[in-house]
């Protein structure tokens, strides 16, 4: 089979990615990674692609990525995987909206994680990564197929990096989160980002403008053997 089919859905007024992955582009079984808002939008993708939603993973519990996580939740019977830290903020999401957004249900999920678990949901291998730094409990999932690919909410973008200016951020854990990435993958993974288009570890690792301190620490691309520069 070709390799894992990921889908993105740019969703709501802070135009976050919401992503549909499963097994190949003939599998019937999927998750949802971080749908943010617009839930008939979501089920409606999901619907025409013939597919059944089997988990939602949350990256982190900031409103625009959890905004149609109990909708979608409770159209399909999908069970929910939520960084430990952050469960309260699903839980009673309103108290931690800013005025003119929302209203957002709050959902109580039926899976904590703290990052080093393995899940094997809708047939996907999925590595937890523990990645902080834009949030206090943020998670990266490492999905396993031909190549292993990242959905790494709000850590890294395509020539930028998650804010760290809302509560529980700080820059040098992200930082040590993005290095942590940099260094568990090679370059030509692929990221898919919570805003923004998708990129590679390789293509920031040499030009995202927020990381040349790291890069000093980092061995160069082409020093690591198999790993060479992403092209785009
Ligand atoms: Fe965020």
């Amino acid at each position: 089979m070709s390799g894992l089919d990921v889908r993105a859905f740019t969703v709501g007024p802070v135009q976050e990615n919401s992503y549909i992955v499963r097994a190949d582009a003939s599998a019937r079984r999927a998750l949802i990674v971080d749908p943010g808002e617009e839930p008939e939008r979501l089920l409606g993708a999901a619907d025409e692609l013939g597919v059944e939603i089997e988990a939602i993973l949350v990256t982190h519990c900031h409103f625009d990525h959890i905004g149609a996580v109990a909708p979608v939740a409770q159209a399909t019977g999908a069970e929910v995987y939520c960084p430990v830290i952050e469960r309260p903020v699903l839980a009673d999401v309103m108290s931690w909206v800013p005025p003119g957004f929302g209203p957002f249900q709050s959902y109580e999920a039926e899976h904590t994680l703290a990052g080093g678990e393995r899940l094997r949901v809708a047939g996907l291998d999925i590595e937890v990564i523990f990645t902080p730094g834009h949030s206090p409990g943020h998670l990266t999932y490492a999905v396993s197929g031909p190549s292993t690919v990242l959905l790494s909410g709000d850590v890294l973008f395509q020539g930028s990096v998650g804010r760290v200016d809302l509560p529980g951020g700080d820059w040098p854990t992200l930082e040590r989160s993005i290095e942590d990435l940099i260094r568990m993958f090679p370059s030509d993974t692929v990221v898919y980002p919570g805003h923004m288009g998708v990129t590679t570890l390789g293509r920031e690792r040499e030009t995202n403008p927020f990381l040349s301190e790291l890069r000093v620490r980092l061995p160069s691309v082409s020093a690591t053997p198999g790993a060479a520069p992403a092209k785009s």
